[in-house]
């Protein structure tokens, strides 16, 4: 079976695609540095699948090491996670988010036109849609700048990645546009596991919840939405790992249209912030302690995804719903 490289294959999203990778029977190999993660995640995706997946510990941001890896092993195809996400802390620190996001990108993406692995995946954000009002949103919206220095790693990491394959015509490149994801996988074996104070909605509510944290800030409610507050599309961390593997098959089988082809994935459902915490609160039969505070700087009022474009040409669609992967969430912090 083909060999996959997986870079962040023990992050949040990483170790999902992992388990769904095994699943399907491809052969991987995981790169992390840990920056991020624990080797323990390793057990919890042998757990799922019953395989133990090759792993290596080194920072893509070194070329040497990353070069030496490739010249020991035979990769058809990357799919490349790694990167630091922290929106707030971007903002002060952008060196680190534009060194550590930029530079491994680059080594990657070198490594790849010097040992021909035509097959590349790249984890990309529907921030780079920047402050948009056109929602439902298709991959034709022009990007713009976003509002993040995290933000903006991966709208110039998308550029970067563009110009590479304009005069590579040997190498694929599919470009995954992430909306919101949450959950974890059914077994609550594996899931998000944010370091210190969450800045994500979903496992702040959690953690309140179990009583980790005190209340829930809901920033803003006088937005011009249904009820005031943000909308997002919120999408199963399982069915968006899915869809790593259609992407992974479309490359592998030559049917992509284009050496470069974008693709959102989401749901295409916008749901409210109150919306998901009376969802949450109708699954787990927990009272949340809420309250509503300013707003956020930076946020964005309301983004969900067209998804037309993965539904037709990748053949995948969003399965879950937002009580599923609210659900699992709760059953992934219950477990831990
Ligand atoms: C952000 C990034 C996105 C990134 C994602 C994961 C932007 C514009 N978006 O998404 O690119 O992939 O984080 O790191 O940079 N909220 C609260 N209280 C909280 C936390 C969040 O009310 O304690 C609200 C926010 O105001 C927002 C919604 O919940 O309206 C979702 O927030 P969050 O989970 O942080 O994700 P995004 O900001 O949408």
């Amino acid at each position: 079976m083909p060999k996959i490289l997986v870079t962040g294959g023990t992050g949040y999203i990483g170790s999902h695609t992992v388990v769904e990778l095994i699943a399907n029977s491809y052969e991987v190999v995981i790169i992390d540095n840990l920056s991020n993660s624990r080797k323990e995640v390793l057990d919890g995706i042998k757990k799922i699948s019953g395989i133990m997946p090759e792993f290596f510990v080194f920072d893509l941001c070194d070329l040497e090491k990353t070069e030496k890896f490739f010249q020991k092993n035979k990769i058809d195809a990357i799919i490349h996670f790694a990167s630091y996400k922290a929106v707030g802390e971007s903002v002060q620190n952008p060196l680190k988010y534009y060194r550590n996001n930029l530079v491994s990108l680059m080594n990657l993406l070198e490594m790849a036109i010097k040992y021909e692995i035509a097959n590349f995946v790249f984890s990309s954000s529907c921030t780079v849609y920047g402050e948009t009002k056109n929602s439902p949103i298709n991959e034709e919206e022009p990007v713009q700048k976003p509002a993040s220095p995290y933000g903006n790693t991966k709208k110039i990491a998308e550029e970067i990645i563009s110009d590479v394959a304009c005069v590579n015509s040997f190498l694929k490149i599919i470009s995954l546009r992430y909306f919101n994801p949450i959950g974890a996988h059914e077994s609550a074996l594996i899931g998000e596991e944010p370091r210190g104070i969450p800045a994500n909605l979903v496992p702040y509510i959690t953690q309140t919840a179990i009583g980790k944290r005190e209340e829930l800030k809901v920033f803003g409610n006088d937005y011009n939405t249904k009820d005031g507050t943000c909308i997002r599309d919120f999408i199963h961390v399982v069915d968006l790992a899915q869809a790593h593997i259609k992407a992974v098959d479309c490359l592998l089988k030559n049917k992509n249209q284009n050496n470069l082809e974008i693709f959102n994935l989401g749901t295409g459902q916008g749901f409210s912030v109150l919306e998901l915490i009376k969802a949450f609160e109708e699954v787990s039969g927990e009272k949340l302690n809420y309250k509503i505070v300013e707003r956020r700087e930076g946020d964005i009022m309301e983004i969900y995804a067209d998804t037309k474009k993965a539904n037709e040409i990748l053949g995948w669609k969003a399965k879950k719903n937002i009580k599923e992967a609210l659900l699992s969430a709760w059953n992934w912090e219950k477990a831990n």
